[in-house]
């Protein structure tokens, strides 16, 4: 279990595993997207509905380990800030995935992992995507997009945080995630 001093073995790999996929799928989401390079969706894709696993678990550790004890006692808004910027990234992350899937699968493009098939495209003669539900779609897409951004700005003042707790206040927050603590 997680003590002010020392985190678990779990914490810490379930924090970077998830933590570091989540930025990478994050640049290569918004990469791919605008510069359509549509031959790097596949492994988006799959990377992200694998990464679901992880971030489920994440969440069901969180949720009975309890949040972090601070490793001293910090201004109050300071606290505070930091415990609602780790809600968001917590649910932003199951948001990713479910929002990701709902919005390939109802498109009509089809959810593959690694090869695997886990819903099946539907396309026209002229290989168009033929929408399942394009309501739903819409719902997965936009939801995709706009906590895609919340992230890049919850991600950035998370890691601002850390900088900040290791090199200006010398504390060991930042240690203690890398299992130094
Ligand atoms: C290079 C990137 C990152 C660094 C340096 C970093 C660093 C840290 C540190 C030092 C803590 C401990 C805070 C404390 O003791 O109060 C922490 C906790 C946390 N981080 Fe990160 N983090 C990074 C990326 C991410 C990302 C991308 C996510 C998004 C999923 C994330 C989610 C969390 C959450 C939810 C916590 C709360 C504690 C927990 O649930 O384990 N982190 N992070
Ligand atoms: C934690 C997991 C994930 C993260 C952090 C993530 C992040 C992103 C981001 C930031 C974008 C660019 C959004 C934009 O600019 O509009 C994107 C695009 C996209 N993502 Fe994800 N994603 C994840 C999981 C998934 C999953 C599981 C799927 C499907 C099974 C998926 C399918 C897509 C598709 C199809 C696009 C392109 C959307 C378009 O062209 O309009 N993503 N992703």
């Amino acid at each position: 279990m997680d003590s002010a001093r020392k985190f678990s073995r779990v914490t810490i790999f379930l924090h970077w595993i998830v933590g570091l996929t989540i930025i990478g799928l994050t640049c290569l989401g918004l990469y791919m997207k605008n510069f359509e390079v549509f031959a790097l969706y596949p492994i988006h894709k799959s990377i992200g509905v694998l990464i679901a696993i992880f971030v489920l678990l994440r969440a069901w550790w969180r949720f009975i380990n309890g949040w972090p004890t601070p490793v001293r006692q910090y201004p109050k808004i300071e606290q505070f800030m930091a415990h609602m910027t780790h809600w968001v990234l917590i649910i932003g992350s199951i948001l990713m995935p479910v929002s990701g899937f709902m919005l390939s699968s109802f498109s009509g493009h089809g959810v593959s992992m690694f090869g695997w098939e886990l819903v099946a495209g539907q396309h026209a003669a002229n290989g168009e995507a033929i929408p399942y539900n394009e309501f739903l779609s819409q719902v997965g897409d936009i939801t995709h997009t706009s906590v895609g951004y919340v992230l890049v700005i919850a991600i950035s003042l998370h890691i601002l945080g850390a900088v900040k707790h290791h090199f200006l206040d010398r504390d060991l927050t930042l240690l203690r995630m890398l299992g130094r603590g």
